[in-house]
């Protein structure tokens, strides 16, 4: 139990509720509750992590907005058939998913997504909003979902379709500014319309996406204004989380890395977004940023190509290939193959960030979430990407938080191998 008010919940609410990511979230923390699960992934759920005083997994209640009608049974079908859930799981969920169904409300289109499969017509009309007019529907249905269910906190976790890229506003850099372009009704990406509702409804923010979210400036101010933690962006998964891990062994043996290329095949409905050459643009970006800033060469050749791959499904493949050249001149090379299902390794860091972000805000802290860095591939306020440096920031920020002498029963020590 959380030492503070135990007998109210957490509130989760997912932004892009119907997906793949949420409905992994959703059918995860059900089958925890039902036993049918061990926490593999939730690193809140092992030492040091677990011994802060974190929301319990039995204790959040889920609720969120999305732009299309799929049902959430049909979106764990395809995951079934992809091999991701099991049948038994998704049968002895159906209560806790069916009350999650009933928590979803229509979100806001990105104006520029006009081809959105099942597309929910009431979004494509708050999409076409003026913005203010946006936000203060976004708001509503969090304040209501806050209200209906006696929530102590909501946590807005974006998980939503990446964006198309838009080039940066003037008003983006200054919450004054960013303010009056709301006020004339100037169009902005979805992601930070959500960003500034769930601010300025008291919310703590985690941006799972490539998406603009509470990067921007004016979103940080107004952050730090309304004296809330916030965190993002673009979660490190898959194959950016084995470079950051590897990168740093190239620069600490001195050896030069000559070229980096990587390869990612998705057959998933990210992968269909991500096919759109605008919206891939969005993603590249975090991707190249972290190789070159942990081997501290700006002209570093690096690529990363990202192809749609539908008979993939949901299950992920990167190759990578790294030419480097060592001592007298000799050049080597290392590749590596990553297979993963990008759900199963998405679902728990977003359970970890909704817990963190809450406890966070429990704490009074504000602004961005710095020792939450480990998890995205472009974290907000900077930093090292290296992921060792970030992960000792994580469990030195654990160590300063411990409550003394607290022990949580269900504590796992890190390493040892929960069983299946
Ligand atoms: N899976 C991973 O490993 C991983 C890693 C890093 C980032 N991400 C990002 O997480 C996001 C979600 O991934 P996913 O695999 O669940 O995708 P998905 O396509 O299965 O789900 C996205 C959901 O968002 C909804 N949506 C689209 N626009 C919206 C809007 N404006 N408001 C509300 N909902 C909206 C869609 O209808 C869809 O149901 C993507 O942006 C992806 O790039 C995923």
């Amino acid at each position: 139990l959380t030492p503070h008010s135990p007998h109210r919940r957490l509130g989760v609410w997912l932004i892009g509720a119907r997906g793949s990511i949420s409905t992994c979230v959703a059918y995860g923390l059900a089958g925890l509750r039902e036993g049918l699960l061990e926490p593999v992934g939730i690193a809140t759920e092992y030492e040091p992590l677990s011994r802060l005083s974190l929301a319990s997994l039995d204790d959040i209640a889920l609720g969120g907005h999305d732009v299309c009608m799929r049902d959430l049974s049909l979106s764990a079908a395809e995951l079934v058939k992809h091999g991701i859930l099991s049948s038994d799981l998704v049968a002895a969920s159906a209560p806790h998913i069916a009350a999650f169904e009933t928590r979803i409300r229509a979100g806001a289109l990105d104006e520029p997504d006009v081809g959105v499969a099942d597309l929910d017509p009431r979004s494509a009309r708050l999409g076409g909003a003026p913005p203010r007019e946006q936000i203060a529907r976004i708001a509503q249905d969090i304040d209501e979902f806050r209200r209906e269910l006696d929530l102590r906190r909501v946590v807005v976790v974006n998980v939503a379709s990446t964006e198309a890229f838009r080039h940066e506003l003037s008003e983006w850099s200054d919450l004054d500014a960013f303010e009056r372009a709301l006020d004339t009704g100037r169009s902005q990406p979805a992601s930070m319309l959500y960003a500034y509702a769930a601010l300025t409804s008291g919310c703590p923010y985690v941006n799972f996406t490539p998406n603009r979210g509470s990067s921007p400036a004016a979103l940080r101010e107004l952050a730090r204004q309304k004296k809330l933690p916030h965190c993002g962006s673009d979660g490190k998964t898959g194959e950016t989380l084995v470079k950051t891990v590897l990168a740093p062994l190239f620069a600490s043996r001195a050896l030069r890395v000559l070229a980096w290329q990587g390869y990612n095949m998705l057959g998933n409905r990210d992968g269909e977004v991500l096919a759109d050459v605008s919206h891939r643009e969005t993603k590249v970006k975090n991707k190249n940023e972290a190789l070159r800033s942990i081997l501290n060469d700006e002209r570093l050749h690096t690529h990363v190509g990202i192809d749609f791959v539908p008979s993939l499904q949901d299950w992920k493949t990167a190759w990578d290939f790294i030419h480097f050249e060592g001592f007298l001149g000799a050049k080597m090379s290392l590749q590596f193959t990553w297979s993963g299902s990008d759900s199963c390794l998405a679902a728990p860091l977003v359970i970890d960030l909704a817990r963190l972000a809450d406890f966070a805000a429990e704490n009074g802290e504000a602004g961005e979430m710095l020792h939450t860095a480990s998890y995205f591939k472009a974290p907000i306020g900077g930093g090292s990407h290296d992921f060792h440096a970030q992960f000792d920031a994580l469990v030195a920020y654990a160590e300063r938080h411990l409550a003394p002498g607290r022990s949580r029963g269900a504590s796992r020590e890190r390493g040892s191998t929960p069983r299946a």
